[in-house]
């Protein structure tokens, strides 16, 4: 054994990264090569587009790694990628040239889940900034992002986690609501970082926005979710309590816009915060100017529309995931993936878990989102436990973590 070292690679989405983590408990570097500018124009991912940007962008992604962590290849012990959950065409970029990393300096690969990934970004910053001995626990892990919603128990194993699926989303995931809304309001791509800096200026009270009880057997008869991610386990032996869905939310908001006239301010902010023709006009392109001309873009109903949406959202939950921490008997909670940076659902899941004598992390903000340095952290332990990948490691768009 070296130095501790993994390079990290994450292509599964619309995020180039990769990162140098040591023995998955401190991060050497985290180079994230973001596509926004490129789909935000789109309202969402372009599959084909995110397959030519993860192109143009892993080679210089990794090497700016390599020199952040004054690392050479030398120094590495493994090479880690994402193997799946997520995009086919994006997934194969990082798993073929990490594969040609690895066999050209005889270093071992190591294939990794994108959402065992997602939980070690807890994990990682639990070591980082506590003790390891903490990390020892079973935990409930929300893994809440653009393409999951789910609730997975997680228990140390030796030196390697085990997860079972509680719960999960039966058509879309909070992040994918998220960004629904915020285009249907005419805000930029995606759509979290928006609604979360908007909600705070409007009365998340004003709309009563409810969740019904998601009765499993209607959807199981022969049917699978709709969501992106559907295949990625199955919903048949879960309880109802803990099954997620938010596209009726979605449609209520949509709703909720046309009866209250309220689609031409949408589409005149729209046109605004991306004058048509304008390719530079992404959420990257200039972020913080951009979100503060969308507050004054926005009536006051619609900044209400947005807090009262955010609200509902955290509310279903927060609700299933404490139900379902306290069935299980739980100690713990980790709340990850994109939609965890979001500032109020830090807050209220915070003050939730405190009023429950409940431990709870979340990742660093900026490892919420899609970063590669999840990916390294996630390989330690089967790097240790001598879990390698084949040469012949393929892309798996449904991978299943339970
Ligand atoms: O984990 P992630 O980067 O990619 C997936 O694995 O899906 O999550 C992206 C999702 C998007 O839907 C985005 O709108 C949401 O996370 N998101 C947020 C926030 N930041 C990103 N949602 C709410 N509040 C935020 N601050
Ligand atoms: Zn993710």
């Amino acid at each position: 054994m070296g130095n501790g070292l993994i390079l990290g690679i994450e292509t599964s989405c619309d995020e180039t990264a990769a990162a140098v983590v040591e023995r998955g408990e401190r991060t050497a570097s985290s180079v994230v090569a973001s596509q926004i500018a490129t789909h935000a124009r789109y309202g969402g991912v372009v599959p084909e587009l995110a397959s030519r940007e993860h192109l143009r962008a892993i080679v210089p992604v990794a090497r700016a790694a390599m020199d952040q962590a004054g690392a050479s290849y030398n120094d590495l012990d493994a090479i880690a990628v994402t193997a799946g959950p997520g995009l086919a065409g994006a997934l194969l970029v990082g798993i073929t040239y990490a594969k040609a990393l690895a066999f050209a300096n005889r270093l071992p690969l190591i294939g990794v889940n994108h959402l065992e990934g997602h939980i070690h970004a807890v994990l990682l910053r639990e070591r980082e900034e506590h003790n390891a001995a903490i990390n020892d626990e079973p935990a409930l892990a929300l893994v809440v992002s653009g393409g999951h919603t789910h609730l997975f128990l997680a228990r140390p194993q030796g030196s390697l986690w085990s997860y079972d699926l509680i719960g999960r989303t039966v058509d879309d995931a909070a992040g994918e609501a998220y960004d629904k809304v915020a285009k249907l309001l005419g805000l930029g791509y995606p759509g979290g970082p928006w609604i979360d800096a908007l909600a705070q200026f409007g009365d998340p009270l004003a709309v009563p926005f409810s969740f019904a009880q998601i009765k499993a057997k209607a959807h199981l008869q022969g049917k699978v979710p709709r969501t992106k991610n559907a295949v990625t386990s199955p919903i048949g032996d879960l309880n109802s309590h803990f099954l997620f869905s938010f596209s009726g939310i979605k449609t209520a908001v949509l709703r909720y816009v046309e009866v209250h006239g309220m689609r031409t301010e949408a589409e005149r902010r729209a046109n605004l915060l991306y004058p048509p023709g304008d390719d530079q006009s992404g959420d990257a392109a200039r972020p913080s100017e951009s979100k503060r001309e969308a507050l004054a873009l926005c009536s006051q109903p619609t900044l209400d529309l947005i807090a009262s949406f955010q609200h509902a959202v955290i509310g279903d939950l927060m609700k299933k995931t404490f139900a379902a921490a306290e069935q299980l008997g739980v100690g713990r909670i980790l709340v990850t993936g994109g939609v965890a940076a979001n500032r109020e659902l830090r807050e209220r899941f915070g003050n939730e878990a405190m009023a429950r004598g409940l431990g709870i992390a979340f990742p660093s903000r900026a490892l919420s989102t899609d970063n590669a340095a999840m990916i390294a952290a996630a390989a330690w332990p089967r790097f240790v436990a001598g879990q390698f990948a084949s040469e012949n490691l393929s892309a798996d768009p449904a991978l299943r973590l339970a």
